[in-house]
């Protein structure tokens, strides 16, 4: 029988162009009167975004927290969350990516409780406060906008971890696919790899699903494909830039997984990779996703993959469809966006692969569409190097 599910999303979404405008300081306002506003590097200075949010925001006072990296480090949200008690900031505004939102999350729970932000994970420490966070989305990738879930990395102890708490939901996000045309052609590519990735470790399952979200599901995909190649090429593509940045928000959101409730087996594998080597998220995910769905085929999966193969990738399934599959998601990351396909290119050593593979599996196999245990992973970190 179908799992049952809980489908609960609390955020409220502003999408489009003008709502900044027109509603981010009355947003903000219902908060409180002090702001931490949380940016990573540059890109918001030269697009102007940071200035139209200082000019809108003119009236409220303004903390910032600024320079939080890719890959979040833990030590960006020791810092704001300082920032917060020592000024007892009422409302976060995260302006920027999903390192940014996730930075910001974390922040909202530290700046609540006495202890050091790292114990959410190493103590596994729950919490029943957080301050408001409010997000202006600058890039279509995690879903971070629209979810409850947030990954910090802690460069010291090399670990890259992700949590999720029913608090972490930002109050309000707002979504303006104009603020992603300065998005470069790397950035775009990997956003694009990420969003597809989010879709495909749930829609490639061995549950029950539904036949509503599976066709949902092949739906996005092929959205997500389409548009991310125009905005690769034609960054100002505002059908393009929106398109994308809705189906980013609506891969993650927890939509599409109604009654699949499995593990993601790329995801868990691409953080420890970054952790490690300091990857960027989406071209980890683009270097593991045609291997891993190549070594995780069998028989009894056959008909997933064909109508994987020719209803997203419109290619003919006959034959050996894993490696068709496999063949063209390629094509798709490393010819058509350029990503460097092997990982060796970023830096990872071939002799840690197998500490890699151990360390993964320290708890047991990883689980997801494939139980895969330190042989399996070993492999495909293999097939990928
Ligand atoms: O730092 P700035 O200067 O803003 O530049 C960023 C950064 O260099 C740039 N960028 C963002 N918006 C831009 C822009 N450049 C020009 N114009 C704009 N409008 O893009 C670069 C990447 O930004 P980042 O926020 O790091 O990317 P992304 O959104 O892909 O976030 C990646 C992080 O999110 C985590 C990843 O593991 C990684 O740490 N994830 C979070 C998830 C979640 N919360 O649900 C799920 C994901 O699977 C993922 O794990
Ligand atoms: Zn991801």
């Amino acid at each position: 029988m179908m799992n049952n599910f809980l489908f609960y999303n609390p955020v409220k979404v502003y999408f489009g162009r003008d709502y900044i405008e027109t509603s981010l300081a009355t947003t903000v306002a219902e908060y409180g009167k002090k702001v931490l506003l949380v940016y990573g590097g540059e890109s918001i200075l030269k697009n102007g975004i940071y200035g139209t949010v200082r000019e809108l925001l003119d009236g409220f006072e303004l903390f910032e927290l600024s320079g939080v990296e890719s890959n979040p480090d833990i030590s960006s949200v020791r810092k704001g969350a300082e920032i917060c008690r020592e000024k007892q900031v009422d409302v976060i505004l995260a302006v920027g990516g999903g390192s940014v939102i996730d930075a910001s999350k974390w922040i909202s729970e530290a700046s609540c409780v006495e202890f050091d932000a790292w114990d959410f994970f190493s103590k596994k420490t729950a919490v029943d406060e957080v301050l408001p966070l409010v997000t202006i989305l600058t890039i279509a990738a995690t879903g971070s906008e629209m979810n409850n879930g947030g990954v910090i990395s802690n460069r010291e102890l090399c670990k890259k971890v992700g949590r999720s708490s029913p608090l972490l939901y930002p109050k309000v996000s707002f979504i303006n696919p104009e603020y992603t045309f300065s998005v470069n052609k790397y950035q775009t590519a990997c956003g694009t790899v990420d969003i597809l990735s989010h879709i495909m470790e749930v829609y490639f399952n061995k549950q029950e699903e539904m036949c509503l979200l599976s066709g949902i599901m092949e739906s996005m995909m092929r959205t997500v494909i389409k548009y991310g190649m125009i905005a690769f090429d034609h960054p100002t593509d505002y059908e393009a830039r929106a398109n994308l940045i809705w189906a980013a928000s609506w891969a993650i959101n927890g939509f599409i997984n109604g009654p699949v409730r499995q593990a993601w087996n790329c995801h868990v594998i691409e953080h420890e990779l970054s952790a490690r080597y300091g990857i960027t998220h989406g071209h980890g995910l683009a270097i593991l996703l045609p291997r891993w769905l190549e070594y995780c085929y069998t028989d009894d999966v056959r008909e997933k993959y064909e109508i994987f193969a020719e209803k997203v990738l419109e290619v003919d399934s006959s034959g050996n469809v894993s490696k068709k599959v496999s063949d063209k998601l390629s094509d798709f990351f490393f010819d058509r966006f350029g990503l460097n396909s092997r990982l060796r290119d970023l830096g990872v050593l071939q002799s840690d692969l197998s500490d890699i593979s151990f360390l993964l599996c320290s708890d047991g196999p990883v689980s997801g569409f494939a139980e895969l245990d330190k042989e399996d992973i070993f492999e495909i970190l293999s097939m990928c190097y």
